[in-house]
């Protein structure tokens, strides 16, 4: 067996100054929420972001609903992604957030991204009666709810489309026997349920905090 690449922070560092580069507002997010303190932690990590970017890109991916938008990271930079007919719809039940999300969209000119803003089960409700289909979901919310949401997306997910779930390694903790704490409980049953559902296949992308690939079949 190969040997296996410590992941040093220099290293994902490296990695991130030579892959896509971020645009001013990406960066004028990343920024702002530093100014948050620990809220800042909410968002994906710079290397997701452009991992994101590839598989929307070798996917042809044209329609992407995101579950948890904080200030618009992840959404602006999945965006930047999609064909110019694209569109992202992107669900966060917090106002303030939602505000501040939609002032960097504008900033970046970004016209494929419609915010909506309310429980997320409530949207996924009313988007599963309006018939809407996505190629993409991309779920990041609050992890009581994750079982829930991809269930829901299973309804909203196109043949072969992509349901992206973040957090599913929680900081190494799934596999630490000493950790038995409600939320990494969730997400090990999270993990175990995804594990057993022949309904997709799946992929566990160790960067950020853990990213599950499922393909619908
Ligand atoms: C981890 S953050 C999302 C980070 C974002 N994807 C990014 O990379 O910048 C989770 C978000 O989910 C939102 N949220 C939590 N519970 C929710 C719910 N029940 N319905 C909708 N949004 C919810 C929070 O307001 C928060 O903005």
């Amino acid at each position: 067996m190969p040997k296996k690449l410590d992941l040093t922070e220099n290293l994902e560092k490296y990695i991130i100054d030579h892959s896509e580069p971020l645009t001013d507002v990406q960066k004028e997010i990343i920024q702002y929420n530093m100014s948050l303190g620990d809220q800042q932690r909410l968002q994906i990590s710079v290397s997701q972001a452009q991992f994101l970017q590839t598989l929307i890109k070798i996917s042809n991916i044209k329609k992407i609903l995101e579950i948890g938008s904080f200030t618009g990271f992840s959404a602006l930079s999945m965006a930047l992604a999609l064909p110019s007919d694209g569109l992202l719809i992107s669900l966060d039940k917090s106002p303030e957030f939602s505000i501040k999300a939609q002032s960097f969209y504008k900033k970046a000119n970004e016209k494929k991204i419609k915010q909506i803003v309310k429980p997320a089960t409530e949207s996924l409700n009313e988007l599963k009666d309006s018939s809407q289909r996505f190629d993409l979901i991309f779920i990041d919310a609050d992890k009581e709810n994750y079982l829930k949401y991809y269930e829901a997306s299973m309804d909203l997910i196109n043949k072969n489309g992509l349901i992206v779930i973040d957090n599913v390694l929680w900081h190494g903790e799934v596999i630490d026997d000493t950790k038995n704490d409600k939320f990494t409980n969730i997400i090990r049953e999270f993990n175990t349920h995804i594990k057993k559902d022949s309904r997709v296949a799946k992929n566990i992308i160790p960067i950020g905090d853990g990213l599950t690939i499922c393909i619908k079949k």
